[in-house]
């Protein structure tokens, strides 16, 4: 409803926004999921509609029809779109009354969260929840629609499933048929959509639900939407010029953006040492730096200590840091210990270039002119030291990087940056020193790593690819095996027998000697793409109805108990 539209007869549909009562005339603002307009009632116009305007309250449900008519000059709401016409009413029905709202239904009003999950219709009603769930359906639809381009066929997978290996802790569904036997919820499709390579239908995609017992974070939810994807016939680049066709025309359909292709690809163990992460926010501008090498023979404990052990040293060095005080350097090193680390050591170059620092003083002066001339420090830096197993300092700098970047709006300007991170390990060592899979066990080692398989297995890079959006892990991927005998070689660096492969991964092995075809694939977080593209604060804005961090929904308050008849009918008792 438009300038252009007035003259016109209209019927409008909605939720009342305000009424206002001026003097005898009453005005309405309707809402629905297209906006507000503006409804009058003149008492000599329509005398019926206007007496029963006089009752109408907030959120009530409402149909008025009446004419289209120009606002007076003062009235006009240049903020509206519909903000230079009003309907003149005519009729009005009162289709529902309403509660009273537990808050305004407006986009700025602050409201706790746990407030909003409580009363979540309400939530919804808001029209920037409304702007939110369109943009999370019009992604569907495009991610929907670049799949069936490219000719996948989109295919169910069962929900009442058996264990798939994630990682994660499964949720279980307990059979009525078979006392004592368990369906697992699938934490994704990934045994499935491989069957189905094997049977022959080659490309694949499904908007499928997973479900994964872990603990809830702003990334994280209980059940989420992977856009979930196989094919079958195709290399690494096949498999991520299909990704970047996806997101490209996501990003295009959805908002309007070109993103440039193809994407880089970021080595794992670059990404590791120059940002903490193999999921980099590469539009912060601080790198770190590796200073293992030129500290090698230092004495300052604290140094040779962690390289002694095996451990490493690096630097997060901060140009024009004269914001950060003695103070939030202090405070920094707190942080860092909440991150794993057992201090923060610094350094602050100042103005006359002398080094203020508590450990200076343990560091010779080559030692001192090597780490300036690694880092580019000059007067007004500040560097921060991880000295510690490399994990460890990764994981305490990349996430410095990530606060300081923030705190001291260190972006590079640009809007987006999406690019792959690949050659990954195949394996991962666990805290007893043993071998088990990085990703998923049935991860494909590159192609000219396989021998090293017999050799040095700790090494061997994978064809796993991750996609990465503004340092968010938007979705992952990877080759897999799809011959058995190298699939139980793998098996076997993690410690399986070729009976215990069987007992567990039996009915895998057995398709893959039914003739597999070499086959990859890749989930996008489909909920965290819809966040990206939408906005908001946490996987809670983009879903309907989320759970919240202590694994509930507050709306309809599950989950809940049940009745003993029916754990009886499960064959199931609760413990004391
Ligand atoms: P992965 O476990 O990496 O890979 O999951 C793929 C993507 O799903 C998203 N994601 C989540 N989103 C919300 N809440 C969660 N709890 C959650 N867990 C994961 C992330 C992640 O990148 N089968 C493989 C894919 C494959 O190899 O084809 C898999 O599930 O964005
Ligand atoms: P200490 O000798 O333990 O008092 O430490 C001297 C300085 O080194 C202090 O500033 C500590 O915060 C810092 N420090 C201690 N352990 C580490 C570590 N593992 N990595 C980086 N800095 C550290």
């Amino acid at each position: 409803m438009r300038a252009g539209d007035i003259g016109e007869t209209v019927t409008v549909c909605g939720w009342v926004r305000t009424r206002r009562d001026h003097g005898g005339v009453i005005f309405v603002d309707l809402r629905d999921r297209s906006g507000i307009v503006q409804v009058v009632f003149k008492p000599d116009t329509a005398p019926e509609a206007h007496e029963r305007a006089q009752a109408i309250r907030n959120e009530w449900v409402l149909v008025a029809r009446g004419r289209l008519e120009r606002r007076e000059n003062d009235a006009v709401n240049p903020n509206l779109p519909t903000g230079e016409v009003e309907v003149l009413a005519e009729e009005l029905r009162i289709l529902n009354t309403a509660t009273t709202p537990p808050f305004e239904i407006e986009d700025e009003v602050v409201i706790d969260e746990a407030v909003r999950l409580e009363h979540r219709i309400h939530d919804l009603r808001r029209p920037v929840m409304q702007r939110r769930l369109r943009t999370r359906h019009d992604l569907a639809q495009s991610l929907r629609a670049a799949c069936c381009e490219r000719g996948l066929i989109e295919i169910e997978t069962p929900v009442l499933a058996r264990a798939t290996p994630e990682g994660a802790r499964d949720f279980l569904v307990p059979s009525r048929v078979h006392p004592g036997s368990f369906y697992a919820l699938p934490q994704s499709p990934q045994i499935m959509k491989q069957m189905l390579m094997v049977a022959g239908f080659d490309g694949y995609f499904q908007l499928a639900r997973c479900f994964r017992d872990e603990d809830q974070r702003a990334d994280r939810q209980l059940e989420f939407t992977q856009l979930d994807l196989e094919l079958s016939f195709v290399g690494m680049d096949d498999v991520l010029e299909l990704l970047e066709h996806i997101t490209v025309r996501a990003f295009r359909d959805v908002l309007g953006v070109e993103l440039a292709r193809p994407f880089d690809r970021l080595d794992y163990r670059e990404a590791m040492l120059r940002y903490g992460s193999d999921k980099p926010e590469r539009r912060i501008e601080l790198e770190i730096v590796e200073l293992s090498d030129v500290l090698a023979t230092s004495d300052f404990k604290v140094f040779s200590a962690a390289l002694a052990s095996g451990g490493v040293v690096r630097g997060l060095p901060i140009p024009e840091a004269d914001a950060l005080t003695r103070g939030d350097l202090d405070r920094l090193a707190e942080t860092a210990k909440t991150f794993g680390a057992k201090g923060l050591a610094w350094v602050r170059v100042a103005a006359d270039g002398s080094w203020q620092s508590p450990i200076a003083k343990f560091l010779t002066d080559d030692e001192r002119s090597n780490i300036s001339e690694r880092a580019g420090l000059q007067p007004g830096h500040v560097i921060l030291f991880g000295a510690d197993r490399e994990k460890v300092v990764c994981e305490v700098l990349g996430r410095l990087r990530l606060e300081l970047g923030a705190r001291l709006d260190r972006y590079d300007g640009r809007p987006w940056d999406t690019h792959f991170v690949v050659g990954f390990p195949l394996f991962e060592q666990t805290d007893d020193g043993k071998l088990t899979y990085m990703h998923m066990p049935f991860v494909a080692p590159l192609e000219n790593e396989i021998d090293k398989l017999d050799t040095n297995p700790a090494e061997v890079i994978a064809t796993h690819y991750d996609l990465v959006l503004n340092g968010v892990e938007l979705g992952s991927g990877s080759l897999r095996n799809h011959r058995s005998d190298l699939q139980l070689r793998i098996l076997a660096i993690m410690g399986y027998s070729e009976q215990e492969a069987r007992d567990r991964f039996g009915f895998m092995l057995d398709a893959l000697d039914a003739g597999a075809p070499p086959h990859g694939g890749f989930a996008f977080g489909f909920d965290r793409f819809a966040l990206m593209l939408a906005g908001g604060q946490s996987l809670r804005d983009v879903i309907a109805f989320p759970k919240t961090q202590r694994a509930q929904d507050s709306f309809t308050r599950s989950p809940s108990r049940v009745d003993a008849a029916q754990l009886r009918e499960l064959g199931l008792r609760l413990r004391e």
